[in-house]
């Protein structure tokens, strides 16, 4: 990314954001609400229109060629109105991939075998959270994308202690590269890109 603009109206969201990401690493746009680093991920995956700068995403520039990235990024979804079963779900999600993993060695990885046959609607926060993270990996895509990790685990408890971790050899063996955006704090700030780890 280079030199990213992107603008709302007259407000600019994002100034001059330039980052790069290299293969299999993990890296994390952090800022508080407000600072852009959803329209960032957004431009990135070739959702919104950028005003200024330079964007290529797996080789691809997401706003020029978004077929191209269409089976090379993995999203987590940030809610669903899905009403379809957990273990559904799943099997959907990598029919519509090519070269898919296979989804119930996903339904085990991320603690939801038991959910299998439970309502997406149904589930806790943070099995919600781990499905959407699966269902992002199952198509085994070049780039994933993971938003608001957090949300809905609660501190030390099992959606935490189980919820994924960029570190996490699960989510590394599955994404090449991840970028993963958190809030927290007020509105207001710039965005800037931090922690990166590499393997
Ligand atoms: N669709 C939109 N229309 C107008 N303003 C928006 C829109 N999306 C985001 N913004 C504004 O752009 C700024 C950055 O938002 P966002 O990228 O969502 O930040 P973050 O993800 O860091 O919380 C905020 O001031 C927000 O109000
Ligand atoms: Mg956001």
């Amino acid at each position: 990314m280079d030199q990213l603009t992107k603008r709302y109206g007259s407000p600019v969201a994002v100034h001059d954001v330039s980052f790069s990401v290299e293969r299999g690493e993990i890296f994390a746009l952090l800022g508080p609400d407000g600072s852009g680093k959803t329209s960032v991920v957004e431009c990135l995956q070739g959702l919104r229109v950028r005003d200024g700068g330079g964007c290529a995403c797996s080789g691809a520039d997401p706003q020029r060629e978004p077929a191209k990235l269409r089976h090379r990024l993995g999203r987590q979804l940030q809610d669903s109105a899905c009403p379809i079963r957990v273990g559904e779900a799943l099997e959907l999600f990598a029919s519509l991939a090519p070269g898919s993993v296979d989804w119930r060695l996903l339904l085990d990885q991320w603690g939801l075998t038991a959910q299998r046959r439970t309502p997406c609607a149904s589930l806790s926060g943070g099995q919600r959270q781990r499905l959407f993270v699966a269902l992002a990996l199952v198509s085994e895509p070049e780039v994933v994308f993971l938003e608001e990790l957090t949300q809905g685990s609660g501190p030390g408890g099992p959606a935490a202690r189980r919820g994924p971790d960029p570190g996490d050899p699960r989510t590394r063996e599955h994404g090449r590269a991840g970028r993963r955006p958190t809030g927290c704090g007020s509105d207001g700030a710039q965005t800037r890109a931090g922690a990166r780890s590499r393997d």
